[in-house]
């Protein structure tokens, strides 16, 4: 019997790098999971370890994500807890950056994470839990992060504002905030850089582990800064 055993979790973004290690951590501790990504079919779907990939959906899109979480329902019966890692970056300035890519990145972050959560939350009933991936970056922003860390704000107070709005459900919803993860894209970005340093996707799939479980019942609304050593 493993932490998890019995329940399902709906993964968004789950066929990417923090994604996977995400599924295959939730799958070890005994959980079905839906991965559900954007592209149609994961790169190796061996490394989703029995998870039932659900390709071809955009959660940003309304319509995608409800049907989605409806496909979920038809497979597995139930959906405990949705894990919103659907997202992404882009570097620019807010001089020499495009206005269109602060509409971009809003979609990218906030607009996926906020419909995957309405698509979910009519199926999580009392002991549900959501978390969110947001970014340490938010917290300070850096020069260029301007419309990224815009987004990932967003994705904060949509966390606190829907556990707020939850607790009379009985649903969490949490938001971990990583630094720079050790991603072969990342690798690539920055080659010079210490590795060492940068929290491991293994170490936020840890993390997630124990928020959807039932010892972490009493926490919600909470930003949790995720961030190796860096
Ligand atoms: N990597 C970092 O250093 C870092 C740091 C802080 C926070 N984060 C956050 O952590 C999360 C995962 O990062 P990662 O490095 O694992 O990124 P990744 O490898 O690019 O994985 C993200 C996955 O989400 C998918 N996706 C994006 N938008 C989607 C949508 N609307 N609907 C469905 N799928 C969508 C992507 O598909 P496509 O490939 O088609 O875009 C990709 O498969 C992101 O939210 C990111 O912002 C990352």
């Amino acid at each position: 019997m493993t932490t998890l055993s019995g329940k399902t979790f709906a993964i968004t973004g789950a066929f990417g790098a923090l994604g996977t290690a995400v599924v295959q951590a939730l799958r070890r501790e005994g959980a079905d999971v839906a991965a559900l990504d954007r592209a149609d079919a994961p790169r190796d779907p061996a490394a989703l370890h029995g998870a039932k990939a659900f390709g071809g959906v955009d959660v940003a899109d309304e319509a995608a994500a409800a049907q989605a979480m409806a496909a979920v329902i038809a497979k597995f019966g139930r959906i405990d807890g949705l894990v919103n890692i659907a997202g992404g970056f882009r570097w620019e300035t807010v001089e020499g950056g495009s206005l269109d890519s602060w509409d971009a990145l809003y979609r990218m972050n906030v607009r996926s994470t906020v419909a995957a959560c309405r698509a979910a939350l009519p199926h999580l009933g009392a002991g549900g839990r959501i978390v969110n991936i947001g970014a340490n970056g938010a917290v300070k922003a850096a020069a260029g992060m301007g419309a990224y860390a815009a987004s990932k704000s967003g994705v904060a107070k949509l966390t606190e504002a829907l556990a707020e709005e939850l607790k009379p459900r009985d649903i969490t919803v949490n938001a971990l905030l990583p630094s720079i993860i050790d991603t072969p894209a990342n690798r690539a970005d920055m080659p010079d850089a210490d590795f060492g340093k940068w929290v491991r996707p293994e170490q936020i799939a840890d993390a997630i582990v124990f928020l959807l479980s039932e010892r972490a019942s009493a926490i919600t609304g909470a930003l949790i800064p995720i961030t190796g050593r860096v």
